[in-house]
């Protein structure tokens, strides 16, 4: 069942401004998402879907503790590190896109339902 929704939309070139401050992209992203991003369009794309997913989840998130990574065809999976979210019995979705100006990030949170045995 669908619990949670977010979305949210970044200027690339607001993120690569940022992105000279060599602070920032430590305070956002796991050191697994850097070696993943090659370039601002991808940090751009992290920056909006972790934000989409601030927003499904509910919760005021550290960026830091939401780690998104692609599996082998490139779909992008979350990982969230934080006792507040129940890892348990949610889980989320995300989506990213991202052109050269603006990168676009959706996140669905879903209850998984658990399978009790009789
Ligand atoms: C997946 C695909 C549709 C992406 O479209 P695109 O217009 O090139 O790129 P967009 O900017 O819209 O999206 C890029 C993001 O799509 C996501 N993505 C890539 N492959 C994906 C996949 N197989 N499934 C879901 N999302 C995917 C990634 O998050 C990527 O951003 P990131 O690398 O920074 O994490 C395109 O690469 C494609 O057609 N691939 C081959 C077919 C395929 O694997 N299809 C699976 C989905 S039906």
């Amino acid at each position: 069942m669908v619990v949670g929704v977010g979305i949210d939309i970044v200027d690339v070139a607001r993120i690569a401004h940022a992105m000279r401050n060599p602070r920032f992209v430590p305070k956002i992203l796991t050191e697994r998402e850097e070696v993943y991003c090659k370039n601002a369009q991808q940090v751009a794309g992290r920056w909006a879907a972790k934000e989409a997913v601030i927003k499904a989840v509910g919760i005021p998130l550290v960026m830091r503790n939401i780690e998104i990574l692609n599996d082998p065809l490139g779909q992008p999976h979350v990982t969230i590190r934080d006792l507040r979210f129940d890892g348990v019995r949610l889980r989320i979705n995300v989506s990213i896109s991202h052109e050269k100006t603006h990168a676009a990030g959706v996140a669905v949170v879903e209850r998984v339902v658990l399978q009790v045995p009789f």
